[in-house]
Parts: C-alpha cells; sequence; structure tokens
C-alpha cells in the first residue's frame, strides 16, 4: 500500500482504517511513503521489533492498537478463556522491545480494561476505544510538553537534538522534536542541528525530513561531530527524547545521549530530556536497572545492504544508553518542567492520572 503525504498534512506514524492498523512505514522514509496493514499480534510483533514503527510513546500506541487486534481475533469464548489468551498475546506484544517502558504501560492498560469487561466483544470494543483516546492524549501531552519546553530555548541559534523524536516517534507532534517545534511556532528564530544517529539513521532520515516539511531550518552531522559542533559555541541547548525515565531521574534513549549529555555538561550547554509521563518507570529506582535493547551487529557492518566493515569482525550493538539525572538540566513534561533533585517531583506527578486514566 503507497499513498503521498501531503507536505502540509500533519504528521501521523499509524490510522486505524477498516478494521486494521495502517503503519507509515519508517524504514522506508524518506524514499517512499508506504502504509503497512497490521491485522494482529504477530504482524505489529514484527513491525515494531523491525522498526517499521518506532519512537517510544509510538511503539506503546500501536501496542494498544495490537492489544485491540488481538482481543477482536480470539472472538467469542468464556472470559476467562479470553483473559488468558489475551494475557498471553499481551505477553509477546510487550516483548517486542524492551527499553521502551511505554510499550508494556499500554499493554497492561488494555489489560486493566479488558478485566472490566464482561464479554471477549465489550472487552475488544472497549480496547479499541482506550487505544484511541491514548493517541489522543499523547498528542495533547506534546503539545502541552511543547509549550512547557519553549520558554527554555534559546531566542535565537542552535539548538541540537539526537534520533527522531517528532510526530513519527509519537502519536503526532513531537516531543523533543514538539519542543523545537513549538519554539519556531512562537516566533523564535531557532536552527536544528540533528544527528545522524547510526546505525538506523533516524536522525538523518527521519528528523531532518520532518523540520523541511515543517519548514524549521536545519543542519545535519555525524554523530561524531557533536563535541566540535558544541565547543565552536553554535548550539545554546541540548534536548532529547527518553525510552524509559527512572524514578531518579536517570534517562535510557537512543545511543549516544549519554554522550551529548557529556559534551554538553564540558560546554557549559544546558541539556533538556522531553517526554510524558508514558515513559517515566516510578517502579525503576536508577538507570542501572533499566534493561538496554542489543540488536544484531549487521545493522553496524553493513549500510542499505551493502557490507562496510571487516568481515568477520565483532560487534557491539546496544541501541540504548543511560544519561545519569547529575547531567540533565531539566525534564520537560506535560505536567511541568522538572528541576533535579527529580525523585520526589516524579513519584509525585505519577500518582496524577493521565487523561485516558481519568476517563
Ligand atoms: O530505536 P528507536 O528509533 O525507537 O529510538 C527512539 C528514541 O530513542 C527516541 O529518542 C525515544 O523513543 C523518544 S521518541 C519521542
Amino acid at each position: 500500500m503507497s499513498d503521498l503525504l501531503t507536505t502540509t498534512e500533519e504528521l501521523r506514524p499509524f490510522t486505524w482504517q477498516d478494521g486494521q492498523l495502517l503503519l507509515l512505514d519508517q524504514t522506508m522514509l524518506p524514499a517512499r511513503e508506504e502504509w503497512l496493514a497490521v491485522n494482529d499480534v504477530p504482524g505489529a510483533g514484527d513491525a515494531i521489533r523491525n522498526m517499521r514503527v518506532r519512537g517510544a510513546p509510538a511503539t506503546g500506541i500501536a501496542a494498544a492498537y495490537a492489544m485491540a487486534l488481538a482481543a477482536r481475533n480470539i472472538g467469542p469464548t468464556a472470559m476467562p478463556v479470553f483473559l488468558d489468551e489475551l494475557d498471553a498475546q499481551a505477553a509477546r506484544v510487550a516483548a517486542a522491545r524492551p527499553t521502551a517502558v511505554n510499550l508494556g504501560w499500554a499493554v497492561q492498560r488494555c489489560r486493566d480494561v479488558a478485566r472490566m469487561c464482561g464479554t471477549p466483544a465489550q472487552a475488544a470494543a472497549r480496547i479499541l476505544s482506550l487505544a484511541h483516546a491514548m493517541r489522543e492524549d499523547d498528542i495533547d501531552s506534546n503539545r502541552a510538553i511543547g509549550r512547557n519546553g519553549a520558554a527554555l530555548m534559546p531566542e535565537s541559534g542552535g539548538i541540537l537534538t539526537h534520533c527522531n523524536t517528532g510526530a513519527l516517534a509519537t502519536a503526532g507532534y513531537g516531543t523533543a522534536l514538539g519542543v523545537i517545534r513549538a519554539a519556531w511556532e512562537s516566533s523564535k528564530q531557532v536552527h536544528v542541528f540533528c544527528t545522524e544517529t547510526r546505525p538506523w539513521l533516524q536522525g538523518a532520515r527521519l528528523t531532518a525530513w520532518e523540520l523541511a516539511r515543517l519548514g524549521i531550518p536545519s543542519t545535519l552531522i555525524v554523530d561524531s561531530a557533536a563535541g566540535a559542533l558544541m565547543a565552536s559555541g553554535r548550539v545554546g541547548a541540548v534536548v532529547t527524547g527518553a525510552d524509559r525515565i527512572a524514578a531518579n531521574g536517570d534517562t535510557a534513549n537512543k545511543i549516544g545521549t549519554y554522550s551529548l549529555a557529556a559534551l554538553a555538561a564540558a560546554n557549559g550547554i544546558p541539556f533538556y530530556v522531553a517526554a510524558p509521563f508514558s515513559t517515566v518507570d516510578i517502579d525503576v529506582q536508577c538507570g542501572e536497572d533499566i534493561p538496554v535493547e542489543e540488536r544484531p551487529g549487521a545493522e553496524v557492518t553493513s549500510l542499505g545492504g551493502h557490507p562496510i566493515a571487516a568481515e568477520g569482525v565483532d560487534v557491539w550493538n546496544p541501541v540504548f544508553d543511560v544519561t545519569p539525572a547529575a547531567l540533565i538540566t531539566g525534564i520537560i513534561t506535560e505536567r511541568g518542567v522538572l528541576r533535579a533533585p527529580y525523585e520526589a517531583q516524579l513519584r509525585d506527578l505519577a500518582r496524577q492520572p493521565s487523561v485516558t486514566e481519568v476517563a
């Protein structure tokens, strides 16, 4: 399935249409805009594992839609049998990628809703409504993150960001990129430096593309140019997303984030993390307890299907790292901007229900 997005259309990584989940295949961007139809849990699991949909909030909501598909596909049966099968499928969805807490968070909320229902049909309908509500809640949260973070961005000049945290990585608008977007929309004359983000090139392929669509000036750098760029005085702030924020504020995000935070500290540049509360894992005390996904070495030894490394070389390919809270100037959330020490504020704000939990 292929369909061209107009340049003015609000970018969304997925849509629910005619009883199926349509994913904008992010492995094809920016060369091709292809929509992938997903009808079951194995299809959703493959799409998440293979990075066709990626970014912590986007994978979380895609997981909720996967649960809606699972509930529908199980079909009419006794409620205890239905719940057992739903739990088994939930475990498969949650296992697709380990680091972002959003996957487990979304799946758990769907399991909770199912337990409040009398029949499988009712549960399937309620889970689908929940997935839609989570999608809208995420967009609202991102806009609030943008509003809260825009004020922290410089009036003009360079902002460095990493990986892709824009509309594609969320239900829409973006987190760190949402902050940059909100700063731009509030007339700040910002210039974005985006890192390539090896090995999947989310910065080069996705962030640069999103920024061009939005008309925000940007410059692409290779990951290893970040130190020289910061030392040149052209960066007023660094802002990245998060895959999981521990209770003490330690933050897991795309590999290379820790290096950027350390370089920002060395150069006296503020380093912000922007994320919705769905990314906070209050049950994990510190970064050491966050599971870090390691992916196949082939992702490093080849590029676009072409070998680029010595044959047989050993590879270590962790795709996330943990930035210690001490290196984070502030955590920008939809519930406000937090400053160190983070733990009491995170625990307090985590007790507030999200919009969809109230509904
Ligand atoms: O491997 P990815 O592309 O899923 O990694 C994405 C990131 O690390 C993002 O910074 C994070 O998920 C936040 S997205 C709003």
